[in-house]
């Protein structure tokens, strides 16, 4: 009972946004923010209850990186982001699998990833997945959405300069990549240290910055 009242209570969150990004009037609220406990763990607790009784495990690979890690976005929209990859993974993942959500960076992107365990997606569904109402054919008895959260998930991370794709081995696993310009969502010097309410959406170009060593993580 209490499982099914927070998870109406989660999803009627996620929802309250869909109508504004459906008439594509959506303007991101943009901030300097953390995106590890702002957006990625609390997207993550979101699902928690879910996740236990699918007997699944998550694992963050690039943690360290991602705990230092801050962007200039919007993490409300972000977590609406994280929310419907996780709670797909969830979904639509192996019971008692692993959900993997993955960090990694270039001198010129942020790549966020979200892998699940399970049946996959079959290759001519990957790129339909991100349209409205798309869904495959679950087996019977598997839970059903909207159809809804791929598309919002697709317009958002477009709205941040960045871009969504999806992976799969049938079969074995599914994989959502997401990856943004570090141009884009960096915050500039001195944000991260400015009052976090003060910045207000604007889909600002950045001047091109020099530098940026590539760093890279090792991933088992
Ligand atoms: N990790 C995944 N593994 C396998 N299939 C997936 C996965 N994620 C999404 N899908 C498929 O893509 C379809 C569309 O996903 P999307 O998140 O847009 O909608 P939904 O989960 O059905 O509903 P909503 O997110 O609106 O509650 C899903 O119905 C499912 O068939
Ligand atoms: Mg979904």
């Amino acid at each position: 009972m209490e499982r099914n009242i927070n998870y109406i209570l989660s999803m009627s969150e996620k929802y309250l946004h869909y109508p504004k990004l459906d008439a594509g009037k959506i303007t991101l609220s943009r901030r300097t923010c953390e995106i590890l406990p702002e957006v990625i763990e609390h997207a993550l607790e979101g699902e928690q209850k879910q996740i236990l009784s699918r007997s699944m495990k998550v694992n963050i690979i690039g943690q360290k990186l991602l705990t230092r890690l801050t962007m200039f976005v919007d993490p409300e929209m972000m977590w609406v982001v994280f929310s419907n990859l996780i709670s797909n993974a969830v979904r639509y993942g192996r019971e008692g699998g692993v959900i993997q959500v993955g960090f990694k960076k270039t001198a010129e992107e942020y790549e966020f990833s979200v892998l699940n365990e399970g049946e996959g997606i079959p290759a001519e569904m990957l790129s339909a997945v991100f349209q409205k109402f798309v869904r495959l054919d679950g087996k019977s008895g598997s839970p059903r959405g909207a159809g809804l959260g791929l598309f919002n998930a697709k317009e958002i991370v477009e709205l941040h300069g960045g871009s969504i794709r999806a992976e799969s081995e049938q079969g074995k696993w599914a994989n959502f990549v997401i990856t943004f310009p570090r141009i884009r969502v960096e915050p500039e010097a001195g944000e991260a240290a400015a009052d976090p309410g003060t910045h207000e959406a604007e889909e600002t170009e950045r001047p091109a910055r020099e530098g940026g060593a590539e760093e890279k993580e090792k991933v088992p």
